[in-house]
């Protein structure tokens, strides 16, 4: 049995999921994760909440929580929201946890023996005014690769690089130019892994081409070992005497928790996680702005300890979200919260246009509210809600739903019937492609012929071919529900539950879609419309509340 696991980049425990995260990476990688179950792979996919880091540390501070009841919250919450937006995580658990963080010092501990850590003192970025050390997001500059005002210490989110020192360094709390004081910190040597980190690029050929060459690129230009330590108490704290109560960064830590958490899921199961995960196909879904954590720091940390845990076999990236084509920004309030989305619409309206506009690709994509009615009315609903509706609606009415039987076919009826015989192959290649939009787009296309059939056929006249035209139309809705489960599983589950058949959508083999298999003397269950349209006045609504 071929095995996989499924990441998702793991959400901070800071503030509301919204559509911004959901596009590009939770969604590709439930559809992926619910394709892989359909094709009888046992694969899981694995979740936590990313706990640590100084802007978690100052919100806690501000709600006067301490920082375990804020993260508690956010993994909750968080959890809660992604669960109603249909997204079936196997186990979703936190960086925090206690297995992550003995894995991180024990990881550590094995880099350090290795050879692939070292300590140095270094000048850390203070703040007089506020008396802290300022790492990371406590300082903002001009980036010295590409000049971008404004940015972080830690990550340009210009160029995607992360700067060894920011230009025009102020301090995020309070704006004033900070001061140098010394401090001891544990670096780790990225410098190391030049040759095995382009002899994996290389090799791996799942690795999209376009993400593959600019990190060639940074390869090029030189790397810089790598700041592991900070001066605050929110983190995985060093295993080491003298480490005066520092931790680690938020990035050495939380990519660990995929494994960490997979072990975690798989032991309590019974199954031996180490030996699963070495045996599986790996993935980790991300987002464009996490490529140089992602294709850099993650897989060689993974090269450091030995490839106890095998490197990634897929990364897939994907561009942003962008909101009536402005960037998403949370603290200028332009943004939809994923749980206010839902209140309004069913998940599946958003699975749908998420991923129809979604591709393949580091482009960035875009949520425009007059797109989303044109889309869901006249493709979701005015395409496959509408030919559902109709195969099953018509032999409801007509003969009861009880399938007849087939006489002499003709061109027509032969088309058709080759359509779903090719269904699952076409399907399955986009699947594995990971070209998910592609994927869908094919299912609208089915679902156009066929209604078209239909139109064809005029089954209400009653002629020759009328029974062809119900029973290849009843088991093309069939492949239908099928292949639209991992995009829209409570909606094909519902087009299961009309049709009658046996056990869950959910459960059936993938290639079955193809399979010609509801029969004469079949009976349908009640048949009635599986969508309610999207109305002009509310999008109208929805545009004003964003001010548009
Ligand atoms: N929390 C990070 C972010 O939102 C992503 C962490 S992904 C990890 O950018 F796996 F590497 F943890
Ligand atoms: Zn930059």
């Amino acid at each position: 049995m071929k095995r996989a696991i499924v990441t998702s980049a793991l959400p901070y425990a800071n503030g509301e999921i919204h559509l911004g995260h959901v596009a590009s990476t939770y969604l590709p990688a439930d559809i992926t994760t619910r394709f892989l179950k359909a094709t009888g792979t046992e694969a899981y996919y694995v979740c936590a909440s990313d706990d640590y880091g100084t802007p978690i540390l100052i919100q806690a501070e501000k709600e006067k929580k301490t920082p375990e009841e804020y993260v508690k919250i956010w993994n909750k919450r968080d959890y809660e929201d992604f669960t109603s937006f249909g997204i079936g995580f196997d186990f979703f658990y936190r960086t925090s946890s206690p297995e992550n963080i003995s894995f991180v010092q024990d990881t550590f501990k094995k880099l350090l023996a290795n050879g692939h850590i070292y300590e140095q003192e270094i000048i850390q970025f203070y703040c007089k005014v506020d008396k802290k050390f300022l790492p990371d997001r406590y300082v903002i500059g001009r980036c010295p690769y590409c000049k971008a005002e404004d940015q972080y210490s830690d990550l340009c989110e210009k160029c995607g690089r992360v700067p060894q020192e920011i230009e025009d360094p102020k301090c995020s709390i309070c704006k004033n130019p900070p001061t140098k004081e010394k401090t001891k910190h544990y670096f780790f040597k990225l410098t190391n892994f030049v040759n095995e980190l382009n002899q994996w690029l290389e090799e791996d050929s799942h690795l999209q081409k376009d993400v593959k060459k600019y990190v060639q690129n940074w390869i090029k230009d030189g790397l810089v070992d790598w700041d592991i330590t900070r001066d605050i108490k929110w983190g995985v704290p060093i295993p080491l005497d003298g480490a005066r109560g520092q931790v680690f960064y938020g990035w050495f830590d939380n990519h660990l928790a995929y494994i960490s958490s997979a072990l975690k899921f798989l032991d309590e199961r019974g199954v031996d996680g180490k030996e699963f995960w070495n045996s599986a196909d790996i993935y980790h879904f991300i987002g464009k702005d996490i490529v140089y954590h992602h294709y850099l720091f993650l897989p060689a940390m993974r090269i450091g300890i030995k490839k106890e845990y095998k490197l990634p076999d897929y990364i897939p990236t994907r561009g942003h979200l962008m909101l009536q084509s402005k960037k998403i920004s949370k603290s200028r309030n332009w943004y939809i919260g994923l749980k206010d989305f839902l209140q309004i619409y069913p998940a599946d309206y958003l699975r749908f246009y998420l991923t129809l506009i979604t591709p393949y690709s580091q482009d960035d994509l875009n949520f425009d509210w007059d797109e989303f009615y044109a889309r869901i009315n006249s493709e979701l609903i005015g395409n496959v809600g509408n030919f559902v509706n109709r195969a099953l609606g018509f032999t409801k009415k007509t003969i009861g739903g009880i399938i007849p039987s087939m006489d002499d076919l003709d061109a027509a009826d032969k088309e058709a019937q080759n359509k779903i015989k090719n269904l699952a192959g076409e399907m399955t290649q986009l699947m594995e492609e990971n070209n998910l939009d592609r994927a869908l787009k094919k299912i609208l296309e089915f679902s156009a012929h066929f209604n078209q059939y239909f139109q064809k056929k005029e089954p209400w006249k009653g002629g020759r071919g009328t029974n062809n035209c119900i029973f290849i139309s009843v088991n093309a809705v069939r492949s239908i529900a099928i292949s639209l489960y991992p995009f829209l599983p409570d909606s094909s589950q519902k087009i299961w539950s009309q049709l009658n058949l046996r056990g869950k959508v959910s459960e059936q083999p993938w290639s079955s879609m193809s399979d010609i298999a509801i029969n004469q003397g079949h009976t349908l269950g009640e048949s009635s419309p599986l969508f309610k349209k999207v109305e002009a006045e509310d999008v109208k609504v929805h545009k004003s509340k964003l001010g548009q």
